[in-house]
């Protein structure tokens, strides 16, 4: 017996030293932790249990029999963060690059079918020289085996990537599909083709970390979703991120007790809005008046400003929020703003997240480019992921609401539950210049100034829109929080279902 449990531990020994001491010191070097190491900065102490640490390779080509490593470069099983169920896989760049081979694609589907049998979410950490090349197309087959259960968990489970070193070629496909990732500042970049190929086909001369770093891919490209410094920030920033989602799509999103009382006022709200429709003011801060002690998850801080996405919590319970912001544009809605904005409101929906929008917006911005790159087929995401969305959705207009944007953020017409208005709303088809400029040409400028005034004065305000019952009830702005809080408990069993179809057809 005993030499059986000697025999067992000195496997458990093998899986665990990985790709061996001198390719984790070189990990460690690079400023990067190992694939265990960072599961246990991830997980609760003590909460991992692993499977699959015996797996080897199968590979018969380029001198690879003989040539094993037990767990064969990725560690997978489940674990908790705050005493929640989550399925993990993390690649060990010790081992073979972190390649991914059939037996190693393997490990991760089965722990992806488990989590979707059970109603888990799957958070991925992603180190990897991708598809191992002494196995080609079996490897490249493990890849499509991920990819194809990516797709099915979408929408299932939440799925979350951490990128903590390479991951290029096909490997992106991977995260690309999953609902949030989450990259590491230099030591981590995504691309489908590095530099030496784009150098090759297109003669331009760039670096990793340009081409596909963790600023280029939150400020640029939008392909991911948060920066951090590093592993253990990344990996710290992935538990506070966990406890705002719900389990699976049959799970409420959690709850946090906390003290923050639910009908707490906020006067200097009253005072926020600047006198003049033309001045700016932080939306952050009317966001963090109104959640729970002031805590907002916020994605994509660093692309498309304009428009501010993320997660806080109304009496425990997490909310997303969806706001426009006046400092960056005046708040306009364009193509990357809204496109930003559908896929957050997307992710709520699927996930019984209800959501909270704070609108102040202008309208659509203007010119060729937004023309001419699809201002059309974008914004319509943002006004179809609205209209589809069937969860509790709570509207504040704190100041304009102007044009079709006004119909796109979450108003009553697109199924708005709760739609109040700040008593500075301006709810209209345009500034009153603008209006008046159009329906009255060739005024003189006292005659014009006299009907701007005229168009403010009817329509400056958000009482035509509540007397249509567009608005349900014009607010003071220290009630938010007590308002937004009461509609939550009002509409916690909201029960609405969109006609069956077999899925939708978004603009994409
Ligand atoms: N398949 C098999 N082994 C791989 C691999 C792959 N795709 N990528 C890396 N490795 C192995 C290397 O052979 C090396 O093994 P060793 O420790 O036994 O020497 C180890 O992983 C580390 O790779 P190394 O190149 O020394 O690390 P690096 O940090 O200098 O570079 C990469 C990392 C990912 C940039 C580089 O390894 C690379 O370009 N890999 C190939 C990427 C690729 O083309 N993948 C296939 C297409 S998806």
């Amino acid at each position: 017996m005993s030499a059986n449990i000697a025999e067992m531990e000195k496997r458990r020994a093998a899986a665990k030293a990985g790709g061996g001491q001198r390719r984790i010191d070189a990990q460690h070097a690079k400023g990067k932790l190992t694939a265990r190491e960072r599961l246990d900065v991830l997980l609760d102490a003590g909460s991992f249990e692993e499977v699959d640490m015996y797996v080897e390779h199968n590979c018969v080509d380029f001198g690879m029999p003989g040539n094993t490593i037990p767990g064969d470069g990725v560690v997978t099983g489940s674990g908790t963060i705050n005493g929640r169920l989550v399925f993990v896989f993390s690649q060990d760049f010790t081992v073979f690059g972190g390649a991914v081979s059939e037996r190693h694609a393997m490990k991760i589907c089965k722990i992806m079918d488990m989590a979707m049998k059970v109603g888990a979410p799957v958070i991925g950490l992603n180190d990897s020289g991708g598809a191992r090349i002494q196995e080609g197309v079996a490897s490249l087959g493990g890849y499509a085996e991920i990819f194809q259960r990516n797709v099915l968990a979408s929408g299932v489970v939440p799925q979350l990537s951490l990128i903590m070193g390479p991951c290029a070629g096909g490997a992106v496909y991977s995260p690309a599909m999953t609902d949030f990732i989450f990259m590491v500042k230099d030591s981590s970049y995504m691309f489908v083709t590095g530099p030496d190929v784009v150098k090759t086909v297109t003669n331009e001369i760039v670096t990793q970390e340009e081409l596909g770093g963790a600023v280029t891919h939150t400020t640029k490209t939008s392909v991911a979703d948060l920066a951090l410094e590093n592993d253990i920030e990344a990996l710290l920033a992935a538990r506070d991120f966990f406890d705002y989602l719900p389990l699976s799509n049959r799970h409420d999103a959690p709850e946090r007790p906390t003290n923050d009382p639910w009908n707490r006022e906020d006067m200097s709200l009253d005072t926020l809005i600047p006198a003049s429709a033309t001045q700016p003011y932080d939306m952050h801060e009317v966001i963090r008046k109104v959640v729970d002690e002031g805590e907002f998850f916020e994605i994509q801080p660093g692309h498309a400003g304009n428009i501010l996405c993320g997660f806080g919590r109304i009496e425990g319970k997490t909310v997303g929020v969806v706001a426009n912001q006046p400092m960056v544009l005046a708040g306009v809605l364009d193509i990357n703003s809204s496109k930003k904005a559908a896929r957050f409101v997307r992710f709520c929906d699927c996930f019984n997240i209800p959501i909270v929008t704070f609108v102040d917006v202008p309208g659509f911005l203007p010119g060729t480019a937004q023309e001419h790159n699809g201002i059309i087929k974008h914004g319509a995401k943002l006004l179809f992921a609205y209209a589809e969305a069937t969860v509790p959705k709570i509207t504040v207009i704190t100041r304009k609401a102007y044009g079709g944007a006004y119909d796109v953020m979450a108003s009553k017409h697109l199924r708005g539950d709760l739609n109040y208005a700040w008593p500075t709303a301006e709810i209209a088809v345009m500034g009153a210049k603008g209006a008046v400029e159009i329906i009255f040409r060739g005024l003189s400028a006292e005659e014009q100034a006299e009907k701007t005034k005229e168009y403010e004065d009817r329509f400056a305000n958000p009482f035509v829109a509540a007397s249509k019952g567009f608005i349900d009830n014009v607010i003071y702005p220290h009630s938010t929080r007590r308002r937004i809080a009461l509609g939550l408990r009002k509409l916690r069993n909201k029960s609405l279902e969109n006609p069956w179809k077999k899925h939708d057809n978004i603009p994409l």
